[in-house]
C-alpha cells in the first residue's frame, strides 16, 4: 500500500462551451477535475485550499470512509465548510473497495462544476471476475449551464423552488458534436478492432437521471457503484446521479466512427421540469477510420428508449445481480434488527412571498422530505462535531422510523405533502442490521428519487411499482445475489428496499441526488453510534477540520 498525495486548489478558470467564454469554479483550473488513482489498501490525503468566494467542502462520494468519517466531505454534516483563502486536509484509507467512483463538492450547488473521477484499482495481485480489458476509457456524464450555477440555485430558491434545467448534457465536459460550437471539441475515445475495452462510465450531472448508449456496440455491466455484479448485457443502460457502471465493450463492428451518447430518462414532467433535449455525443472511433466529422448529423444516433420508460429502467436496475460476497462487517445482513419505512416525496410549504407559477398555488414553496421531516441545514456546528463535543441544539435524535403521517398511496395525487421543518437525525445502535424501505408519493409530479447513502453501501433487496405491502412483497426480497450500491434509484410511484450493516461509527448523510430535491429537503442523516473495541469508535476530528 501507497500513500497517495494530491493538492486540490479549488478556484476560478475560464471555460468555453456552446459559443461563449464564463469563468466557473474548479478544481486546479480543470472541468472536470483532475482524475484521482489510487489502489485497494492506500492512503489517500488531500489538501484542499479554498480560492474562491464560496464556501467549498469535497465529498469522495461511495468511498466508505470506514473509522474517518472526519474526511467524508458533506457541508455541516461532517464538517463546516471551507471558507476562502482556508484549507482541509483529508485523510481517509481506501478499505476493502475497488472500482469506479467520483468526488465532488458537497456544499450549494457547486458539485455541477467541481467533481471528477475517482478510480480505485484492484490489488496488484487481484484476480478480475471478466476478461482482462485491452484498455480502458473514463465516460464522466455531467451537465453545462451558460450561467453562474450558484446564481441559478439562488434564483430559484428565491422564487419558490422552480427547476432550472441546463443548457447542456456533457460527457468528459464537452456536449458533443449535436450542440452549437461543439462539434470539433467533441470527445473521441480511439478503440483497435476485435479488442475489449472498459469504460469507467460515471453519472456526474446535477438533476437527471440518464440513457447511455453507444451506435451499434452491446455493453456488458461488470460494475455499478464499484462493486462487482454478475456480467448483465443490454444497448442501453440507466444511471441515475450518483450511480457509476463499470461495462465492457468489444469493437466487433466494421472500422468507422459510432456515437456514443446520453439522453435524460425521466423528468418528473417536462411542462414542470425542462431538461435538455439535445443528447451529448462522443464519439467511439476505430483504428483506421477517417478522423473527420464533416456535419453534427453525420453519424446516427443511438436509439434510446422513451424519455419516460420508467419500465424500462425498472427491468435494466433489476437485472443487475451482486457478485461478490464480503469479509465481515459488509455482508448481507439476512435477518435485520430495524425495519423502517421512508415515504419520500413533496412537501409543500405555505410561503405567503413566494410567486410560483407553476404550482397550483403561487404562494407555496417546494419542499421534499423523508418520513415526513423536511431537512434544515444547521449553521453553527456540523451535526457530527455536535454529536462528539455533546453540543445541544444543533440536531433533535429522533428522526421517525415511520412516516409522521400515515401514508396512503392512491395513485392520483401526492398523498401527504405534509411535513415538519427540522434537523432531525437516526440513531444507529452499533453492529446493527437495517432495512429501509424507501415509498416514493409523489404521483402527481411523476419523478424517482436516486437516494444515496453515505458511509457504506447497501443492498438492494427489491423494488416494485406501487405501494410495498410488507406481506406479499417481503417473500420476494432477494437474499441471494442482491447488487452493492452507494445509490439507489427509487421508482417513480413504487418502493426500493435496501439492507446495510451500521458498522462505520459516524454521522452519514443520506440524501435525495438530484440536487433540486436535496436544496428542497430530502435529506437526513444516520448517526451510527461507536462500539466498545479500538477498532469500533470515532476518532477525533483532525486538527485543521474547518470552523463554522
Ligand atoms: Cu454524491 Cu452526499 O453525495
Ligand atoms: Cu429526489
Amino acid at each position: 500500500p501507497q500513500i497517495r498525495k494530491f493538492n486540490f486548489k479549488v478556484q476560478y478558470a475560464n471555460a468555453t462551451r456552446l459559443c461563449r467564454t464564463k469563468s466557473l469554479v474548479t478544481i486546479n483550473g480543470q472541468f472536470p477535475g483532475p482524475t484521482m488513482y489510487v489502489r485497494e489498501g492506500d492512503t489517500v490525503i488531500v489538501k484542499v485550499q479554498n480560492k474562491v468566494d464560496y464556501n467549498v467542502t469535497i465529498h469522495w462520494h461511495g468511498v466508505r470512509q470506514f473509522l474517518s468519517a472526519w474526511a467524508d466531505g458533506p457541508s455541516y454534516v461532517t464538517q463546516c465548510p471551507i471558507q476562502k483563502d482556508h484549507s482541509f486536509t483529508h485523510k481517509f484509507k481506501v478499505v476493502e473497495q475497488r472500482g469506479t467512483l467520483f468526488y465532488h463538492a458537497h456544499v450549494s450547488w457547486l458539485r455541477a462544476t467541481v467533481h471528477g473521477a475517482f478510480i480505485m484499482l484492484p490489488k496488484a495481485d487481484a484476480v478480475l471476475p471478466y476478461p482482462k480489458p485491452a484498455d480502458e476509457h473514463l465516460l464522466y456524464l455531467g451537465e453545462w449551464w451558460n450561467r453562474n450555477v450558484e446564481d441559478v440555485i439562488a434564483e430559484s430558491l428565491r422564487v419558490g423552488g422552480a427547476y432550472q434545467p441546463s443548457d447542456a448534457l456533457t460527457i468528459n465536459g464537452q456536449p458533443g458534436a449535436l450542440y452549437n460550437c461543439s462539434l470539433s471539441d467533441t470527445t473521441v475515445f480511439n478503440v483497435v478492432k476485435g479488442k475489449t475495452y472498459l469504460l469507467r462510465i460515471i453519472n456526474a450531472a446535477v438533476n437527471f437521471q440518464l440513457y447511455v448508449s453507444v451506435v451499434g456496440h452491446s455493453l456488458t455491466v461488470v460494475e455499478v457503484d464499484a462493486e462487482y455484479t454478475k456480467p448483465y448485457t443490454t444497448n442501453t443502460l440507466v444511471l441515475a446521479p450518483g450511480q457509476t457502471t463499470n461495462v465492457l465493450l468489444t469493437a466487433d463492428q466494421e472500422v468507422g466512427q459510432y456515437l456514443i451518447s446520453a439522453t435524460v430518462f425521466s423528468p418528473p414532467n417536462p411542462i414542470f421540469v425542462p431538461f435538455p433535449q439535445t443528447p451529448t455525443t462522443a464519439i467511439l472511433r476505430y483504428e483506421g477510420a477517417k478522423t473527420v466529422l464533416s456535419s453534427p448529423t453525420e453519424l446516427a444516433l443511438p436509439k434510446f428508449p422513451l424519455f419516460n420508460d420508467s419500465v424500462f429502467a425498472a427491468g435494466f436496475t433489476t437485472s443487475l445481480k451482486g457478485l461478490s460476497t464480503y469479509s465481515s462487517g459488509f455482508d448481507l445482513p439476512l435477518k435485520v434488527d430495524k425495519e423502517m419505512l421512508f415515504t419520500i416525496g413533496y412537501a409543500l410549504q405555505v410561503c405567503p412571498t413566494c410567486n410560483v407559477t407553476f404550482l397550483p398555488n403561487p404562494h407555496l414553496r417546494m419542499r421534499t422530505s423523508i418520513n415526513n421531516v423536511s431537512f434544515v441545514e444547521p449553521t453553527s456546528a456540523s451535526l457530527m462535531e455536535a454529536y462528539y463535543y455533546n453540543i445541544s441544539g444543533v440536531y433533535e435524535a429522533d428522526f421517525p422510523s415511520d412516516p409522521l403521517y400515515p401514508y396512503n398511496y392512491t395513485g392520483t395525487a401526492p398523498s401527504n405533502p405534509f411535513s415538519v421543518y427540522g434537523t432531525k437525525v437516526k440513531v444507529l445502535e452499533f453492529g446493527e442490521s437495517v432495512q429501509i424501505v424507501f415509498q416514493d408519493t409523489s404521483t402527481t409530479f411523476f419523478e424517482g428519487h436516486p437516494i444515496h447513502l453515505h458511509g457504506t453501501n447497501f443492498f438492494v433487496v427489491g423494488e416494485g411499482f406501487g405501494t410495498f405491502d410488507p406481506i406479499k412483497d417481503t417473500p420476494k426480497l432477494n437474499l441471494v445475489d442482491p447488487p452493492s450500491r452507494n445509490t439507489v434509484g427509487v421508482p417513480s410511484g413504487g418502493w426500493a428496499a435496501i439492507r446495510f450493516k451500521a458498522v462505520n461509527p459516524g454521522m452519514w448523510f443520506m440524501h435525495c441526488h438530484f440536487d433540486i430535491h436535496t436544496a428542497w429537503g430530502m435529506s437526513m442523516a444516520f448517526l451510527v453510534k461507536n462500539g466498545h473495541g479500538m477498532n469500533e469508535t470515532l476518532p477525533p476530528p483532525p486538527s485543521d477540520l474547518p470552523k463554522c
